[in-house]
């Protein structure tokens, strides 16, 4: 991991094809950076990538360069490092439905925990040892207290949170054992919204698990009626409530941690909420949908889900003092935003089926 001041900073992206790989992508680009995508587009399409190139334009997109490829593979990562050299890596790849990791756990902890190790092991070979990792709240499980703070104790509900809980400590473990790696993990909140442009955004597969990509398909005609989990909590309308973030900022964030990494050879292992300290209910946001959208979204009032959490909602202020990094947006912005994205491309990247 040569600094390289006057040369340009190559990043290698795991994962970059997904919602928030795809969005980063572009940040990095605008940014001066070159980018390397590995992706085994098992969540993701490649058109995606190409909506990247388009966004940034045919001079950005001569820095970018994707592999398909798969990090359980450690020859498709063997490959790119004995190419070229990296200044860092921004590991976005893993697979993330909760539900799915309880099912079926061993998938879940091939995919996340060996395909981390394989990329550990492949770094250090070619002495690359810059990591920003993509953490998530659900370390901090139920939170007794919020807002959550980054050294709250950590534990994980399901196998998905599991992995991140597992790979923080890994990380940890590494940085400990050999002090020259810098490693930087974001324990993301509530991801959502889209690029300004309409052009990339989320798109899942299957029926969404998640709120905004439901309320999207709801708002398109997609799916008749949204579910609202749990009306009793003890919170302002008695829906949970969560800390979203676009995407953007959420992106810009990384350059922050990026930029962190370069800078400071003191960083260890050290881990950052990124947020935006403000708590939304679930009632809240399909209001704030609606008035985005100017659609109706039906809702179907149901009993709490498995598993939920009352209230989680980040502290700030660590990524805002040591990294420099606050998030712009609002609520209002998220959902205009997500709702371009769904009004331009309501079956997402695919076409009408
Ligand atoms: P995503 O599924 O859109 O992107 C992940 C990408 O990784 C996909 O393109 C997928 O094809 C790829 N991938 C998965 N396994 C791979 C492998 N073994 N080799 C190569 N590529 C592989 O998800 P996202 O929302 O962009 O999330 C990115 C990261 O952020 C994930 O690690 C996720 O766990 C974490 N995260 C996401 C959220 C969220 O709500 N979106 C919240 C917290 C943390
Ligand atoms: C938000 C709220 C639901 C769908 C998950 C992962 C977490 C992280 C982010 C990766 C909850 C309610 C939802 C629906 C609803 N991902 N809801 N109807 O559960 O906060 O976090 O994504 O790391 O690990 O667990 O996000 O969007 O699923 O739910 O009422 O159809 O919306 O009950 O209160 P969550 P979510």
């Amino acid at each position: 991991c040569e600094m390289g001041s006057s040369v340009e900073q190559s990043i290698l992206v795991t994962g970059g094809a997904g919602f928030i790989g795809t969005h980063t992508v572009v940040q990095l680009l605008k940014e001066g950076f070159k980018v390397s995508i590995i992706d085994n587009l098992d969540n993701s399409v490649i058109e995606a990538v190409e909506r990247v190139r388009e966004l940034v334009g045919p001079d950005l997109s001569k820095k970018l360069d994707f592999t398909e490829g798969d990090l359980r593979n450690k020859g498709d990562i063997e490959k790119l490092f004995s190419k070229q050299r990296f200044d860092a890596v921004i590991h976005f790849a893993g697979l993330k439905a909760v539900g799915e990791s309880v099912v079926n756990p061993r998938r879940y902890f091939d995919n996340n925990l060996v395909g981390t190790i394989n990329l550990y092991e492949t770094m250090a070979k070619y002495n690359c040892k810059m990591m920003v990792f993509s953490s998530s709240a659900t370390v901090y499980g139920q939170p007794e207290k919020i807002p959550c703070m980054e050294d709250f104790e950590l534990k994980a509900m399901n196998p998905y949170g599991r992995t991140k809980l597992f790979l923080e400590e890994i990380a940890k473990d590494i940085q400990r054992a050999e002090s020259e790696w810098r490693i930087v993990l974001l324990r993301y909140f509530n991801p959502v919204g889209a690029h300004e442009s309409g052009r990339i955004g989320e798109d899942p597969k299957g029926i969404p698990n998640n709120l905004m990509p439901y309320i999207q398909q709801v708002a398109v005609g997609r799916l008749p009626e949204l579910n609202v989990y749990g009306t009793d909590y003890p919170t302002k309308d008695g829906s949970a409530v969560r800390d979203y973030i676009h995407v953007m900022d959420l992106a810009d964030g990384h350059i922050a941690a990026l930029r962190k990494l370069f800078d400071d050879p003191k960083i260890g292992c050290t881990a950052y909420n990124l947020g935006t300290g403000r708590g939304t209910s679930v009632l809240e946001m399909v209001t704030a949908f609606e008035k985005a959208s100017g659609k109706k979204i039906p809702i179907k009032l149901c009993a709490r889900r498995p598993g939920d959490a009352t209230e989680v909602y980040a502290s700030t202020e660590k990524a805002e003092k040591e990294l420099g990094w606050k998030a712009k947006y609002g609520v209002d912005e998220m959902c205009r935003d997500q709702w371009n994205w769904a009004n331009n491309n309501p079956w997402g990247y695919q076409k009408k089926p």
